[in-house]
């Protein structure tokens, strides 16, 4: 009785699709369904678009999807970035800091990381009251982190910082990346930004 108990648990609904497969040809668990923040249309034309979405930004306005078109991202692992991998910490930053990357930049940075990091990136955002550990990125231990740190520590996470990969997308990240660059005073003066043209015009 245990044994199959154990069999039924363990081998969850697998072998009675299996059969349902053998018998009908198909079976309730491969079916069209979309997977999470898969999007299969474009966004309609002047709609609000928001972070997750995998479709090409409009005309004239900063990418906030994933590279579409383009080699995806490679995987990177919490391993990876604990090691150094240079695959993961020194990744090209794509995107230049650009006036609409950082104003992108800093829209998600004030949803994603300044409940924990502060509005300017000092610590002490709000939920750091409730036990979250309150962590600067204004120290020289942040601001001596290369792009492709900050960018696959938020794909990712480290230590008491979840990952946040599934919900920043490759662009975003990279937008964030520059407006910590801009907080920590590592950008050049705001009257002459450095324009890139992958960041403006796709
Ligand atoms: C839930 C709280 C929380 C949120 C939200 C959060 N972080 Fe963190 N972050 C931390 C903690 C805690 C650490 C220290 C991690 C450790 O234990 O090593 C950290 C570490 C970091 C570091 C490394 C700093 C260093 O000195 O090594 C960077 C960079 C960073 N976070 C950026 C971000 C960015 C960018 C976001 C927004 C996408 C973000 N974090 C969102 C809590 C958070």
């Amino acid at each position: 009785m245990a044994a199959i108990l154990a069999l039924l648990v363990l081998g969850g609904c697998t072998p009675v699709d299996d059969l349902m497969v053998a018998i009908f040809g198909r079976s309730m668990r491969v079916q069209p369904s979309f997977n999470p923040y898969e999007n299969p249309q474009l966004a309609p034309e002047g709609s609000v678009s928001f972070s997750s979405g995998n479709f090409p930004a409009a005309p004239h306005s900063v990418n906030l999807g994933s590279p579409d078109g383009q080699a995806p991202p490679p995987p990177i692992t919490p391993l990876m970035l604990l090691q150094g991998d240079p695959r993961a910490v020194g990744l090209e930053n794509p995107v230049g800091p650009d006036a609409a990357s950082l104003a992108r930049g800093q829209e998600m940075y004030l949803r994603a990381c300044a409940p924990c990091h502060g509005d300017v990136g000092g610590g002490g955002g709000p939920v750091t009251a409730f036990g979250v550990p309150n962590w600067s990125l204004l120290e020289d231990s942040a601001l001596n982190l290369s792009d492709g740190y900050i960018y696959s520590i938020i794909r990712v996470g480290r230590g008491a910082m979840p990952a946040y990969g599934h919900q920043i997308t490759h662009y975003d990240r990279w937008h964030i990346v520059n407006y910590v660059r801009q907080l920590q005073g590592e950008l050049p003066s705001q009257e002459e930004p450095e324009v890139q043209a992958q960041s403006s015009d796709n």
